[in-house]
């Protein structure tokens, strides 16, 4: 359990089942989950080992909002480093990815090698014996700051934490399980993008646990039928209820059949898609799982959209503001046609997909509409106020509550 949280934010007596307002735009709050969810007991994920195939590969990005380099070092060996200079705190690497057989920073020319080494300081005997570091000075005291890293099904996870469990148990047989279904086969990258959004992260997290809003909000599953809360389906969670997954299942080829384009019809006024073949897929998953949502705690997704798999990371950029990075992969076995209707499917989810656009608004309208109204709460209590599974379908808010258990958690709330 975290140290209790001496903030100001006042938690409702509502358990998990109401959030005040307040959590979404305090900057100090904003800061504390840095230091307990960020870098405390998480594994976060940070890229996949195919972006770091090579010896030398390398590429930046964040564990929340401090910035980590991921390599594969000389020893091929998978390496997250703190991006940030032991001299005078400058980012060593200011690119995306790249290939490089060392990390030197631009600023004053300090060399480490790739496993975040120390091995050189320019002019460090000075010039002319005049200047230079004192003679105390220790490179080997001065290394990059290396985290510890797990690599599972090609995902790469980090954490700053000594004493998190092991990746696997952290997530739990059942979280594992739908890795291993959705990624397992190996991935091939098909593409990568981002999106930012003008709301706090953890709006963008509720949506992705809100299996309540999928067929309202989302006007195109709903003129087009492509997924019903009738549906059967459920919520999976994780023992802590950190981590959820929400499935649906189609029971008959019919309902399967709704991704057959020739079928689709909406429910009214009897339009039908300019170009059918957008929705074209096959049976993929010998369980008949049409759609499930994983979501591992924080900020982590793995998605199976039908035919369209993808990895999200949900990066926080301050209070206010959110980044969102997909990974759109296929898998080895894929034919040449199997790859084009991954692709065109993927163009229903994202930022401007016609199923999923609105998930990238209405964050930014949340934020819009409780700012000034810190003391109030939403209320979270779809389908109770308990934190357990449902296999009882979807209309539920259960997923959401699991994700305020682990803030709970972390956050000393
Ligand atoms: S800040 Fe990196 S060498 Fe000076
Ligand atoms: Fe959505």
């Amino acid at each position: 359990m975290a140290e209790s949280n001496t903030q100001k934010i006042e938690w409702p007596n509502d358990g998990v089942s109401r959030i005040p307002y307040k959590i979404y735009t305090d900057p100090d709050n904003y800061d504390d989950e840095q230091r307990r969810i960020f870098r405390g007991p998480i594994w976060s994920f940070v890229g996949t080992d195919q972006e770091v195939s090579k010896p030398g590969d390398f590429i930046t990005t964040y564990i929340g909002d401090t910035p980590v380099i991921v390599l594969r070092d000389l020893e091929r060996k998978v390496q997250v480093i703190v991006n940030r200079c032991s001299h005078r705190g400058n980012l060593i690497c200011i690119k995306r990815e790249g290939n490089s057989e060392e990390l030197t920073c631009v600023y004053h020319n300090w060399r480490y090698d790739l496993q975040g080494n120390l091995k050189s300081v320019a002019f460090g005997k000075g010039v002319g014996r005049k200047g230079g570091m004192p003679d105390d000075f220790n490179r080997e005291d001065h290394g990059l700051q290396r985290l510890r890293v797990a690599v599972y099904q090609g995902l790469i996870f980090a954490t700053f934490s000594d004493d998190v469990a092991p990746l696997t148990d952290w997530l739990g047989d059942e979280m594992v399980e739908n890795i291993d279904r959705v990624v397992g086969r190996g991935m091939v990258l098909l593409g990568t993008y981002s999106q930012y959004m003008p709301n706090n992260w953890k709006l963008y997290m509720e949506n992705v646990r809100d299996s309540y809003h999928a067929s309202i909000l989302h006007m195109f599953q709903a003129t087009f039928r492509i997924n019903r809360l009738s549906m059967k389906g459920g919520i999976k969670l994780s023992d802590n209820g950190w981590h959820h997954i929400s499935y649906s299942i189609a029971e008959t080829d019919r309902e399967e059949d709704q991704y057959d384009a020739k079928k689709l019809r909406a429910v009214k006024d009897g339009y039908t898609l300019a170009d059918p073949t957008l929705v074209k897929g096959w049976r993929e998953f010998e369980c008949g799982t049409t759609l499930a949502i994983q979501s591992t705690y924080p900020n982590f997704v793995v998605q199976q959209i039908s035919n369209s798999l993808a990895l999200r990371l949900c990066l926080p950029k301050g209070p206010e503001e959110c980044e969102l990075l997909w990974w759109v992969f296929g898998t080895p076995e894929d034919t040449n046609e199997q790859q084009e209707i991954r692709i065109k499917q993927s163009n229903m989810i994202g930022p401007g997909g016609v199923i999923s656009m609105e998930d990238g608004v209405v964050g930014g309208w949340i934020q819009r509409g409780t700012k000034r109204d810190h003391e109030k709460t939403t209320i979270v209590q779809m389908g109770g106020r308990d934190v357990a599974p449902s296999a009882e379908g979807r209309a539920t808010e259960v997923s959401i509550r699991g994700f305020w258990q682990g803030y709970r958690d972390c956050m000393g709330f």
